[in-house]
């Protein structure tokens, strides 16, 4: 394959698979690589191209498996080599890739490494793949700078002989030093060793992070990075020219394998700052967390839309959109909230009743025709293809995340969107396994289960189905977007062959001209109802060659 056909990226719709809560091959109540072996018929029903694992590997799971003890082994609990090869093949025989998640900011402090840097006086060899430094003050009893973790307190920890790490995530996930030539080394060979064994690519953990200020300066009064201060750079942890140094040189490994990507999770100030990562040479794919992040409004999210769009396309790439991960409230909950509700605060005990699930719902719907009708490629987080809503009254001593336990019960976590999926209507986990989930299930979750709705005409999985299965065969690779003139609330656009309408405002409005496609809602009076969205079709046009 050349050019556009192996491209296959640039126009993809890839389902994240959270392990862990997808489904239990063998009862323990934690999902694996067989549980989702079992159930790909339900992947490839719609229709995607690619899955996302999120980490496998060897980890205590103090942060779901971002705390990474051995890259090259699988964790138990989730099944072994043989079983990650055979999802590999099973699932390239169905013509799904399979993209493993790569987290090389940080290691686990259970990782062989960090227990042989603990293990090694300080300045040896085996600490400086980390980042350990003296402590301020007299006997160096303050940390060595004023860095925050993202989990909250502070970002280093001393040990016994008095020395600090740095964790900028959880304290058993210290962070590695990226300046190192032997941390370099490993994760070519890492990346090496996942291509060999057949994965289609990396989603790359913090891949605004790796990169530290070599002088460790204070961040001083603005510390978030996504503080528009930040915006052109300079801040001494994230998104440092380093980075982009960094994932040149994986490219160089990465290009040995056709069709292998790169997938940047990198939460920047601005769309600049992110274009950057999709230069040439760079990543193939980037999040956009923006998009991600819009209210339920049309102005928002047409102008996150434009800028994602000129921003990617600027550099030669596509945009990646995305609605829900493991790390967000799921979409449907923040769409039920009313538009100047953090959802994140509203988790922690924020007033129920402002919950209007239908609404979410019908916002949810409309939304899958907005983003699957958008040039570029489409991530579905396992779930939001049932319209699982965040599941916000999980008992606290469930709460794994964390978050939860850093942050000092100040922020909730994220566990409300990773609880495992149902798959049938009755049954003590719903499908998901033959006892408990490791995260209690809501008692309605057997009528949002796949088995109900497979058979429900205008279930979210049918209208997830035949929104990917038109897109494929009406857009294809196909990059001519335009907006068309609408109502001040709603949105319009034409993409390829589809135009597609979003009613955001408060009254229901005139449908343009020709063959409906796909609807979210049923029309009232023959009108697009509020929160709804509609494809029409539009033929006669002309494709543009990518
Ligand atoms: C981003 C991951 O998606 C998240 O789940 C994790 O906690 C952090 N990176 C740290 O690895």
């Amino acid at each position: 394959m050349t050019g556009q056909e192996d491209q296959w990226w640039r126009h993809a719709v890839i389902y994240q698979v959270y392990l862990r809560s997808f489904c239990d091959g063998n009862g323990d109540g934690h999902g694996d690589i067989a549980g989702l072996r079992a159930r790909l018929d339900h992947v490839e029903s719609l229709g995607v191209d690619a899955i996302w694992v999120n980490p496998w590997y060897e980890s205590p799971l103090n942060d779901g498996g971002y705390d990474v003890a051995d890259y090259r082994s699988i964790h138990p609990l989730f099944g072994d080599l043989g079983e990650a090869t055979a999802l590999i093949e099973e699932s390239r025989r169905r013509g799904i890739r399979v993209i493993a998640d790569l987290v090389p900011n940080h290691t686990s402090s259970e990782h062989a490494w960090f227990q042989a840097a603990l293990a090694s006086p300080e300045g040896s060899v085996e600490r400086s793949r980390y980042h350990f430094r003296p402590g301020r003050g007299v006997d160096g009893e303050r940390p060595p700078n004023d860095w925050q973790s993202v989990f909250g307190g502070p970002a280093w920890s001393r040990v016994a002989d008095g020395d600090w790490y740095l964790h900028l995530y959880d304290v058993t996930q210290p962070d590695l030093n990226w300046s190192n030539q032997e941390v370099r080394e490993e994760f070519l060979s890492i990346l090496e060793y996942w291509l060999d064994l057949g994965v289609s690519g990396f989603r790359v953990d913090v891949a605004h992070g790796k990169g530290k200020h070599p002088d460790y300066p204070d961040v001083g009064g603005v510390a978030d990075h996504l503080d528009p201060a930040w915006a052109s750079g300079g801040h001494p942890t994230w998104d440092r020219p380093e980075v982009h140094e960094i994932v040149r040189e994986w490219r160089g490994v990465v290009d040995g394998y056709p069709g292998a990507i790169l997938v940047a999770e990198a939460w920047v100030a601005s769309w600049d700052r992110l274009a950057r990562y999709l230069r040439p040479g760079e990543y193939h794919q980037a999040f956009d967390f923006l998009f991600l992040q819009s209210p339920w409004d049309a102005e928002s999210m047409r102008s996150r839309i434009d800028e994602a769009v000129e921003a990617t396309m600027s550099v030669g790439a596509t945009p990646t959109w995305a609605l829900s991960n493991h790390d967000v409230v799921r979409h449907l909950t923040r769409y039920a909230l009313p538009g100047d509700v953090d959802a994140g605060e509203w988790l922690l005990g924020g007033d129920r009743g402002l919950l209007d699930l239908r609404r979410g719902r019908r916002r949810a719907r409309a939304a899958v025709l907005l983003t699957m009708g958008l040039p570029g490629s489409v991530y579905i987080y396992q779930g939001e293809e049932l319209g699982l809503p965040e599941v916000h009254d999980l008992p606290p001593q469930d709460l794994e995340d964390p978050v939860w336990r850093r942050s000092g019960h100040t922020r909730k976590g994220r566990d409300g969107c990773r609880v495992p999926i149902p798959w049938t209507r009755e049954g003590s986990s719903y499908g998901f396994g033959t006892g408990r989930s490791w995260l209690p299930q809501p008692p309605e979750w057997g009528r949002l289960s796949v088995e109900a709705q497979n058979t429900e005409e205008h279930s979210m999985l049918h209208l997830y189905r035949s929104a990917i299965d038109l897109r494929r065969r009406l857009l294809g690779a196909d990059l001519t977007f335009a907006w068309l003139q609408t109502e001040a609330d709603a949105l319009s656009y034409r993409h390829g062959e589809i135009v597609s309408i979003v009613n955001f405002g408060s009254r229901p409005l005139d449908l343009p001209d020709g063959e409906v496609l796909l609807m979210s809602a049923p029309l009232e009076g023959g009108r697009l109802p509020v929160d709804g969205a509609a494809w029409i079709h539009a033929p006669g046009h002309v494709s543009q060659v990518e």
